[in-house]
């Protein structure tokens, strides 16, 4: 017997994990027409999405929870990545049938989602690792979805997607990533530029605060001016926000009551931790990491602080002037958090064999997700002009934006370097577009080294093949 009354039987599909997320996109999916389910062993969590609505069968009972999916079934899962997800597909696989469909929502690792689907396949069972960006309020009311594993089971939940997504341009802001865990590959390389993004705009901050003196009042309004402009963002546009924001029991500005200890729940480490396997620079996400790890040092630089303290900063460039050149400098530092990312798709593309289509990953980003900006129009232009673009940097279009304003970036890097305020990030932009375009990179060098103390071997520039140099014979003492 089951306690759910029959109108709602034959659900499309259902949610495990009544949390923020998954209810909030059930409502969603509610809302554009589709019957659904959702289950949650929290029984408060149930009533609540029950008294928000009469039409979703939520239940705390696994079983008729199951029953009340048409098959084969749909079942998206949004409960924390690790172990977690293992728990929840262990107690579901005796329920299911061959040919159902676990959807993982959640920022899961992306080697966990390999191993998933290969273990589910043994058991018929389909697995699709999908990468869902917007925070909570995107979930309700429009996300950006990345969805990767087996095209055939995207088929059968691809309607549900297009209607619950953000819409730019008429466009719903999902498409399929690709196979095995490419949904969320992707959804992880969006976050580690996200952490970039973020800290970019931290240090923005702080130059304002600390070498203006500037009010949470005038940033706000600096901020609200550059999302008007071409720094245009969700980012930029919450950090605007944020600066008008009072603290309901001092009244101060809330941001100047909030410790500055920035966590992570790790999704930023692993970009950079792929990045390194891959051999792709990813040195602002990289930077945005350690910031955040460097930040919970309080003790450490509490003393280093009282150890060296500042010497007064002299500079006097005039505060219009300033922001003016740190907006250009944002611009430059924004753009190539998107570019390493960006360059990061296209070799794991070909090294995950994910068949990664870069322009549509753009175009999905440009609604619905933390990162969406209006960057994200340029960036989509580049792909379309040349889909097997190994970096943005190398697009005629986008060199001439960025050749624009990088002499900017390097004024300010110049002037910050004498200001003893950290600007990581954006030094970190600076120094890999130089990188990038040095075409007399000292590394014969360290391949002369290298070959001195390993026998490593070297190239030469003037004839093809590998090359070992005896040096104790060839050095002069
Ligand atoms: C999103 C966000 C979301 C989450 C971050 C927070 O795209 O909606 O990225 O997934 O809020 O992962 O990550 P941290 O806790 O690591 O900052």
């Amino acid at each position: 017997m089951t306690n759910m009354d029959n109108s709602k039987e034959n659900c499309q599909i259902g949610m495990i994990g009544l949390g923020v997320m998954g209810r909030n996109l059930l409502l969603n999916m509610a809302s554009h027409g589709f019957h659904v389910a959702g289950y949650d062993l929290d029984k408060s969590k149930v009533q609540s999405l029950k008294n928000d609505s009469s039409e979703i069968a939520a239940t705390d009972n696994i079983q008729d929870f199951i029953n009340s999916l048409s098959r084969p079934r749909n079942i998206m899962l949004l409960v924390p990545a690790g172990k977690p997800v293992d728990a929840v597909i262990a107690e579901l696989l005796p329920l299911l049938q061959p040919g159902d469909l676990i959807i993982d929502g959640g920022n899961s690792h992306f080697t966990d989602t390999n191993r998933r689907e290969e273990n589910l396949k043994k058991n018929n069972i389909f697995f699709m690792g999908v990468g869902i960006s917007g925070g909570e309020a995107g979930a309700r009311s429009g996300p950006s979805i990345m969805p990767g594993g087996p095209l055939e089971a995207y088929r059968r939940i691809e309607k549900i997607f297009q209607a619950v997504a953000a819409v730019v341009d008429h466009q719903p802001c999902v498409t399929y990533i690709g196979p095995g865990s490419a949904g969320h590959y992707v959804k992880m390389v969006h976050n580690g530029i996200e952490y970039a993004m973020m800290q970019l705009i931290a240090e923005s901050y702080h130059l304002l605060k600390s070498m203006y003196g500037m009010n949470d009042h005038e940033l706000h309004d600096v901020y609200r001016e550059w999302n008007d402009s071409e720094l245009s963002g969700y980012l930029m546009n919450i950090t605007c926000d944020i600066f008008t924001a009072k603290d309901a029991e001092t009244r101060h500005d809330l941001v100047d009551m909030i410790k500055p200890i920035a966590e992570q729940k790790g999704t930023g480490m692993w970009t950079s931790e792929s990045a390194m396997t891959l051999q792709v620079p990813t040195s602002i996400i990289n930077t945005a990491v350690e910031m955040r790890d460097l930040s919970l040092l309080t003790n450490e630089i509490q003393q280093a602080a009282r150890l060296y303290p500042a010497t007064k900063s002299s500079i006097t460039i005039p505060k219009n002037e300033f922001i003016a050149t740190l907006k250009n400098a944002m611009y430059c530092s924004i753009f190539m958090s998107y570019a390493q990312g960006m360059a990061l798709l296209y070799v794991a593309s070909q090294a995950y064999s994910y068949d990664l289509h870069l322009q549509n990953i753009a175009e999905i980003w440009r609604g619905g997700c933390i990162i969406r900006s209006a960057m994200l129009d340029d960036i989509s232009q580049a792909y379309e002009k040349n889909s097997q673009l190994s970096n943005l940097l190398l697009d005629a279009g986008i060199a001439t934006q960025l050749k624009n304003r990088m002499v900017d970036l390097r004024q300010l890097i110049a002037s910050t370097c004498l200001s003893n305020i950290p600007t990581p990030a954006l030094m970190a932009s600076l120094s890999y577009f130089d990188a990038y375009r040095d075409n007399a990179s000292p590394a014969n060098l360290i391949q002369a080294q290298r070959d001195y103390f390993g026998s490593h071997e070297y190239e030469r520039i003037d004839k093809a093949g590998k090359f070992h140099t005896e040096w104790e014979k060839v050095i002069i003492k």
